[in-house]
């Protein structure tokens, strides 16, 4: 069942999303976070928030969807450096309560399996997504079945080619794998908070709402979770009938 709000512009669909991740921001509460353009005003607000009403995050506990394979954590396109620069560092997280799965472990199988152990026993409160232009959530891609847990997955064509300007917009530095919780990890968060701005995502979102549910847009599986609540641009909406 789906709680769909539609906005203006990102300016306001980032101040939507913090209303909802304002009730979550407590001790004891676990966040699955996101990383990518879209929850870049969510996370400013969480640090302002931070800043102006002491929220604590000391006993908050946060897992991320995703990280690209070969990419050490001293990247600065890392999932991992993504997140200190632009929410961690700015606020007082305990650095053990933090979970990013890891692109450079040794054994990719293992670290999988034990990601998936650890969000499992964690419960997921709030699990925050962007999508792709190809309707992926997380790095699972068209195709990605619906039961599946964390994995190495191959990015598809059109995500290399969506995160090329974050890599000097040269194609061949982007990295063609990421380790990601599956769709299975996903829906188990007992709460999901889906935000959608700008024209790009609009045939995704129209996928995603009003298509059938079919792994050829992942994030349509979404139909079947109880508790999701969307945020849309009016671009993002635009082809919603
Ligand atoms: P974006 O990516 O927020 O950078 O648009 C979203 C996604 O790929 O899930």
């Amino acid at each position: 069942m789906f709680n769909l709000m539609i906005v203006k512009n990102y300016d306001e669909a980032s101040d939507m999303a913090f209303k909802v991740m304002k009730d979550y921001l407590k001790p004891g509460k676990v966040l699955g976070l996101a990383t990518g353009s879209t929850p870049l005003g969510l996370y400013s607000r969480m640090v302002k928030d931070h800043e102006e009403n002491k929220t604590s995050y000391a006993e908050i506990k946060t897992f991320n969807l995703d990280e690209y394979v070969g990419l050490p954590v001293t990247h600065p396109e890392s999932y991992y450096a993504f997140m200190y620069r632009n929410l961690f560092s700015a606020l007082d997280i305990n650095e053990e309560n933090v979970h990013i799965p890891s692109g450079m472990a040794e054994d990719l199988e293992k670290e999988c399996q034990e990601y998936e152990n650890l969000i499992s026993k964690a419960h997921v409160d709030i699990q925050l997504l962007g999508i792709g232009s190809d309707g992926h959530i997380g790095f699972n891609e068209p195709g990605t079945p619906f039961d599946s847990i964390t994995h190495v997955t191959d990015l598809a064509e059109s995500t290399i080619k969506d995160n090329c300007r974050f890599f000097e917009n040269d194609i061949t530095k982007v990295p063609t794998q990421a380790v990601t919780q599956g769709i299975g990890t996903i829906m188990k968060a007992k709460n999901i908070l889906l935000i959608a701005t700008g024209e790009n995502k609009a045939q995704a979102v129209k996928d995603m709402l009003q298509g059938e549910v079919s792994e050829e847009c992942p994030a349509s599986i979404l139909q079947k979770h109880d508790n999701v609540t969307i945020i849309l641009d009016e671009a993002a909406a635009s082809l919603l009938k």
